[in-house]
């Protein structure tokens, strides 16, 4: 008996990976955070499998069940949404199952800041502006952030920071980050992306803000901060495709066989 943490990425069901779809179609127990997986992705269950949403249960009882499938002997499909590494409160769970002696695998999905980029059409790191992604979140009232982990110290990098769990923090994103990145620095806001109301919203520190408040959007929102996000063609191309930077798999035009 195994239990599967399966990344579902960000909501759209042609977005789970073979490996996830194979898996979450043969577990006869299925338990998914129904507040970010939608029900489609979990459909594919079969018809008489255990199917259960651990939005409104704690911890214990998504456990309790876990083990209780364990004494039956029956395969766990415990699903996430983006990919399971990240934010998905799985370390705590692979704690508990280690303490009793319960196998695991991780399967990973689609994050929802690769889902962003691709909704915006764009690449997030763009030679000479931005070679690198921060991944972070705000605090508000969920777990507190470890010190030294704070939006300034990420920004005084200059680079594309990816911020989840904080649409409703807003207003101070915007305070902090102004002083380092400027006013006019972009930003991005998607919400719901792989969704049917996925929506998109582009701005600049000074009035995302109000751009977000007038659509009225209070979670499930991804933030991208930074000036790769501007879509401007001034940078150079990259050094992968460059005719005078030849490497192994690419030599030199004469260098012969
Ligand atoms: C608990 S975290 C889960 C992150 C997820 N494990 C991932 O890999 O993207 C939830 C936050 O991720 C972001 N997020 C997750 N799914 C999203 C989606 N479909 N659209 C936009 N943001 C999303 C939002 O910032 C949301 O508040």
């Amino acid at each position: 008996m195994t239990v599967y943490f399966i990344g579902a990425g960000p909501g759209d069901p042609e977005l789970l990976t073979l490996k996830a779809a194979r898996l979450i179609g043969a577990c006869p127990v299925c338990l998914y955070a129904g507040s970010l997986v939608p029900e489609e992705v979990v459909a594919i269950a079969p018809a008489d499998a255990r199917v259960l949403d651990t939005a409104p249960m704690t911890l214990d009882q998504t456990h309790a069940e876990i083990r209780a499938a364990h004494e039956r002997g029956q395969d766990v499909a415990r699903v996430h949404s983006g990919d399971p590494s990240l934010y998905g409160a799985i370390a705590e769970q692979i704690r508990r199952l280690k303490a009793d002696g319960i196998d695991y695998e991780i399967v990973p999905g689609v994050p929802a800041y690769t889902a962003a980029a691709a909704a915006l059409g764009q690449e997030l790191t763009i030679p000479e502006v931005a070679q690198s992604i921060v991944l972070t979140r705000m605090s508000m009232k969920s777990t507190s952030m470890p010190e030294g982990e704070t939006l300034e110290n990420f920004a005084a990098t200059g680079t594309t920071l990816a911020i989840h769990l904080g649409v409703r923090a807003l207003r101070d994103i915007e305070r902090r980050l102004t002083p380092l990145y400027g006013v006019d620095c972009p930003v991005a806001v998607i919400y719901r992306v792989g969704w049917p109301d996925q929506l998109i919203l582009r701005g600049t520190l000074s009035d995302i803000h109000a751009k977000v408040r007038a659509e009225k959007i209070t979670r499930t929102a991804l933030i991208l901060v930074g000036p790769a996000l501007s879509g401007s063609h001034g940078f150079p191309d990259s050094a992968l495709y460059d005719p005078s930077k030849p490497h192994v798999l690419r030599p030199r035009a004469d260098a012969g066989p």
